[in-house]
């Protein structure tokens, strides 16, 4: 069950975060409860629980990952907390509480998003919790800091914001998406079979297969469920795209159409994991999960 592995690696996740997220003196005190907010409040951790599921795949132990695991979430916490801002998305709601300018303000929210950006990283250099070569441990960093700028998820905002108001073209709106959210979900899964010291290129070839498509994936459900969801379910408010005249899958072809796409990028990521055994069991269940999510 999806939902039992989900548990077990929110555990695994959020115990080395909490960590992590402990303000060294009491000065700082105010900065490290905003970045605790906006980390340690119920997010579903997809994108750690590709980095054990990738690893485990390979046949390494999530303990190996624990680093890979936190820093992508920071990387995305930050992300939502930015993303949030008034001169973003400007949305109040994020996981069933106020964004996190609205539980603070908007200067803390920038501090505590960039300081997060920069946990990410160191959690990805410790040694604890990433054991694994030096050499490793760099080839990590560089997927890590190419998926977080301007080449991956820095650069989706931006097409996303260039384009509100706009109506743009199916392949643009691929471009953004790719961008904004697959980068993320393809190190998510690259930096967890790199975790595991059994990557080989033909592997993390398939891997990427996979994670392009659910990473494409994640996006457009999270376009439909805008549409479809209400906002106690979501825990963010619903409609927020159609309020904003952002552009979305379902906006561009329809909510079936968009429905049928999800389910081909499903089946897609799915025969990229013809070649793996039974040990990518978790990769496969989550490829279902992103798309029959309903928050
Ligand atoms: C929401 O991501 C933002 C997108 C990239 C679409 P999630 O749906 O993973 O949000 P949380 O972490 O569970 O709140
Ligand atoms: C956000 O996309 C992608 C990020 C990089 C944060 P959205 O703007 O659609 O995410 P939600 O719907 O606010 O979670
Ligand atoms: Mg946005
Ligand atoms: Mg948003
Ligand atoms: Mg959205």
């Amino acid at each position: 069950m999806i939902s039992d592995y989900q548990h077990f690696c929110q555990q695994h996740v959020d115990g080395a975060l909490e960590q992590l997220l402990r303000a060294p003196t009491f000065e700082l005190q105010r900065l490290y409860d905003a970045m605790h907010y906006s980390v340690m409040n119920g997010g579903k951790r997809v994108r750690p629980l590709l980095v054990f599921a990738s690893c485990q795949a390979l046949g390494g132990e999530i303990q190996q990952a624990y680093g890979a695991a936190c820093a992508v979430e920071l990387i995305h916490a930050y992300s939502l907390v930015h993303d949030d801002l008034p001169a973003m998305d400007d949305d109040d709601l994020r996981r069933g509480q106020p964004t996190t300018h609205k539980a603070f303000d908007e200067a803390y929210a920038i501090l505590a998003g960039d300081a997060l950006q920069a946990l990410a990283f160191h959690a990805l250099c410790d040694e604890n919790l990433s054991p694994v070569s030096s050499q490793q441990r760099l080839d990590m960093l560089k997927e890590l800091s190419n998926a977080a700028g301007a080449k991956g998820m820095v650069g989706g905002q931006a097409i996303d914001l260039s384009a509100v108001g706009q109506i743009i073209s199916q392949d643009t709106l691929e471009l953004m998406h790719r961008h904004k959210t697959g980068a993320l979900i393809q190190a998510s899964v690259r930096l967890g079979a790199l975790a595991s010291n059994h990557a080989t290129k033909q592997k993390l070839e398939a891997l990427d297969h996979y994670a392009q498509s659910i990473g494409l994936a994640f996006q457009v459900q999270d376009d439909i469920l805008d549409v479809i969801s209400d906002t106690k379910t979501l825990g963010k408010q619903q409609g927020s795209d159609i309020e904003h005249g952002k552009p979305t899958y379902p906006a561009l072809l329809g909510l079936e159409e968009a429905q049928r796409y999800a389910q081909t990028l499903k089946q897609q990521a799915l025969e990229a994991l013809s070649d793996f055994d039974h040990k990518a069991v978790h990769l496969r269940q989550l490829a279902d999960y992103i798309v029959s999510r309903n928050n």
